[in-house]
């Protein structure tokens, strides 16, 4: 996106604090789209190269690449934690899910347990292979998806449904290594191998995923907040099984639909998810959107939790997750993916508002400023779903002569009325700190 693109006029306002104390914020980021506009806005101070810095929006390379040897102070803040990957490497993810689906077996019973199918059968290849070609003849006739487990943007992906395919696509794999390097002990690139969904949800007869953005301020204890935007992605042409090596069929990143002929980049392929949740709602009742979205929630605090005892909890780490999560044609949602580095690029004005409301309030939430309490159970876009434990709201009670009842705290694709609830959030943090100095 061209930074010469219209700024949104909430950038700036007033109830914005730009200070740690009486210094300025200083941040560096390595990324100059909508990230970098958001933090200008803020009224922080760029820096460049090894200046120091407060915060860094940095890539996952550094962290592979200097974050272990690098001193930061108590007050610095980064947008990574050191082993993000076990989550976001596709195979990695589904290999912490499987271990972590029979811990919950053990523990708590198969009911639990089924809880975490969410995510279709998967192998690792080539370390898995004879593995699944065992779950191959068990389904004759399925069809699966190779994925790469170290690209991004639909590179490298393809669906077959013939072993011999990937026969000849290991063959083929050997043979261009060879090739590039010479070296015929090379190992094949690593792929997951995937049950590939044929009974997609789909809306005018087109295949769409959804982009919902979960940000982790702490592992231990979790801490976890789920964005109320989001957006569903189409694909270009309408669905069928018949032609299973076309892209704009079968993937829905923006990056492979946007090279389609008949793209439209000021129409786009995009639905918020507050018009996928009516749509929903008009056509199959609240009850059973309700029911799809809880089961959604499920599918973020698994995730999380099944890689919580791994990860390398710092305290200067949070992370803005980007999951991919697909419907079935019963409304039961599956997860595709989870990216660290889910991107901030904006494909047309609508979707550059969306980000910079989403960066807003991820640094809302981080709060470098140091204006909020640490109890917020809602900041701007963003809603607490789980510290320590479920996070719940309170209705019924006193008011209406009733016994409490206690809802989640997830309100995935409803109105974002973050401006309002922003500024009522530091009006009374400005009275609440005013009545303690007097
Ligand atoms: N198991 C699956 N069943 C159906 N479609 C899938 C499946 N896995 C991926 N896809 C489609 O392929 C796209 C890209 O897959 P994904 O795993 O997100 O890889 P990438 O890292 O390239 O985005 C998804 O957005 C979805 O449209
Ligand atoms: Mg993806």
């Amino acid at each position: 996106m061209s930074r010469t693109q219209k700024q949104p006029s909430y950038l700036g306002r007033p109830i914005q604090k730009k200070t740690i104390g009486d210094r300025v914020v200083r941040f560096r980021t390595a990324l100059s789209n909508t990230i970098l506009d958001v933090l200008k806005g803020r009224g922080w101070q760029e820096v460049q190269g090894d200046m120091e810095w407060d915060f860094y929006w940095c890539d996952v390379g550094w962290m592979r690449e200097v974050f272990d040897h690098f001193y930061m102070e108590e007050h610095c803040r980064i947008n990574h934690f050191r082993n993000h990957y076990e989550l976001t490497r596709k195979n990695l993810m589904v290999k912490n899910l499987k271990k972590f689906r029979k811990q919950v077996e053990r523990e708590q019973g198969k009911l639990e347990a089924s809880k975490c199918d969410f995510f279709p059968t998967t192998f690792e290849l080539p370390s898995e292979y004879h593995m699944f070609v065992e779950e191959f003849k068990r389904n004759l006739g399925s069809l699966w998806i190779m994925k790469p487990i170290a690209k991004a943007q639909g590179k490298g992906i393809f669906l077959f449904r013939k072993l011999k395919d990937i026969t000849d696509w290991k063959k083929e794999s050997y043979k261009s290594q060879e090739e590039r390097r010479n070296d015929d002990k090379e190992p094949v690139e690593t792929y997951i191998v995937q049950k590939y969904i044929e009974n997609p949800y789909l809306i005018g007869g087109k295949k769409f995923d959804l982009r919902v953005y979960v940000l982790v301020t702490s592992y231990i204890p979790l801490k976890a907040w789920l964005y109320r935007e989001g957006f569903a992605r189409f694909s270009n042409t309408r669905y069928s099984l018949d032609s299973i090596d076309d892209t704009y069929i079968h993937l829905t990143n923006v990056a492979v639909q946007k090279t389609a002929p008949d793209y439209d980049p000021e129409k786009g392929c995009k639905w918020s998810l507050n018009q996928l949740r009516q749509y929903l709602i008009a056509r199959h009742g609240i009850e059973a959107v309700e029911d799809m979205l809880k089961k959604m929630d499920d599918i973020f605090i698994y995730s999380l939790l099944c890689v919580q005892k791994i990860m390398i909890n710092d305290k200067h780490c949070f992370e803005l997750y980007g999951y991919d999560i697909m419907l079935d044609d019963k409304l039961k949602p599956w997860l595709i993916e989870t990216n660290a580095s889910p991107s901030l690029t904006a494909s047309n004005q609508e979707d550059y508002e969306l980000k910079c409301r989403l960066l807003e309030d991820t640094l809302n939430v981080v709060d470098m400023e140091g204006r909020l309490t640490g109890k917020e159970k809602r900041i701007g876009g963003y809603d607490l779903m789980w510290n320590d434990g479920p996070v719940t709201l309170e209705e019924g009670g006193l008011d209406c002569m009733s016994a409490p009842t206690y809802t989640t705290n997830t309100h995935l694709g409803c109105f974002n009325d973050r401006e309002k609830q922003l500024k009522q959030l530091f009006r009374s943090l400005q009275m609440a700190k005013k009545t303690t100095t007097v």
